[in-house]
């Protein structure tokens, strides 16, 4: 489901994210905190914005980034980023519907596969989770994030927690109210898709706000920490 959130204010959601409470200071840092050593690896980065991560990934020397978005005006922010840092040899970005798989990857080609804050965009976890293992190398890893079941439960229009919705919000994370459209589902449904798909889970965490919070919103930052918001989940290729 195409957000303007991620087209029409694709710049402005990237200033905001460098800094910002849920990205910067919750999401970044608990994943990061579960990605292997990162040097010499061939990584692919699925849903990947503005670039946040491919950058985080080049300083803790990747060999390489594949970046993959829906979003046309997402890829181009990280080619010219690349451009400006003189790192085309190492990134490459193209604009693809993550829902289709990875049609373009080819088998064994990548040692990890990272998706931040993309999966609640898909209807069906299948063709990409399936792609995701065929594209890892034997013993690579997938870390992804993404809304926490619990959190997700407060927008249930049926009432059944089993039950995939699609929920309609506005945020306000550029500063004026966009819409947004993201799916609901149970940890059953995306636990299930992993495992049927041959990857092993081998660490979940439900996320853990930055203590640098405390000074931005100390409000916020009492309600992270006794609330989860994301969930983050690593799986292996079984060598
Ligand atoms: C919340 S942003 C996260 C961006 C980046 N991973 C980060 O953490 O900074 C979600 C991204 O997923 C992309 N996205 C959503 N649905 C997608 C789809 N079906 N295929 C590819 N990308 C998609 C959006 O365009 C957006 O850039």
């Amino acid at each position: 489901m195409k957000s303007k959130m991620y087209s029409t204010f694709a710049s402005e959601y990237d200033e905001v994210i460098q800094d910002n409470i849920y990205n910067a200071h919750l999401e970044r840092p608990t994943l990061q905190a579960m990605l292997p050593a990162l040097n010499g690896l061939d990584v692919l980065d699925l849903g990947c914005g503005s670039g946040v991560y491919a950058k985080y990934l080049l300083e803790h020397d990747a060999k390489h980034v594949t970046c993959i978005d829906y979003s046309e005006e997402m890829v181009q922010l990280v080619t010219s980023k690349a451009q400006n840092a003189e790192l085309t040899d190492k990134v490459i970005a193209y604009a693809q519907d993550l829902s289709k798989g990875l049609p373009k990857e080819k088998d064994a080609s990548a040692d990890l596969v990272i998706s931040p804050l993309m999966v609640h965009y898909l209807e069906d976890l299948n063709p990409l989770f399936s792609d995701v293992n065929r594209v890892l190398r034997a013993g690579g890893s997938f870390v992804f994030s993404t809304h926490h079941p619990f959190a997700d439960f407060e927008c249930t229009q049926s009432g059944n927690y089993f039950e995939r919705e699609l929920v309609q919000e506005e945020w306000n994370t550029v500063g004026k109210p966009v819409q947004v459209s993201f799916y609901r589902r149970s940890l059953t449904e995306i636990m299930n898709a992993l495992t049927q798909n041959g990857l092993v889970i081998t660490q979940l965490s439900e996320g853990e706000v930055s203590e640098k919070v405390k000074e931005m919103d100390s409000g916020r930052y009492e309600y992270l920490s006794k609330n989860p918001n994301f969930i983050f989940i690593k799986c292996q290729k079984l060598a």
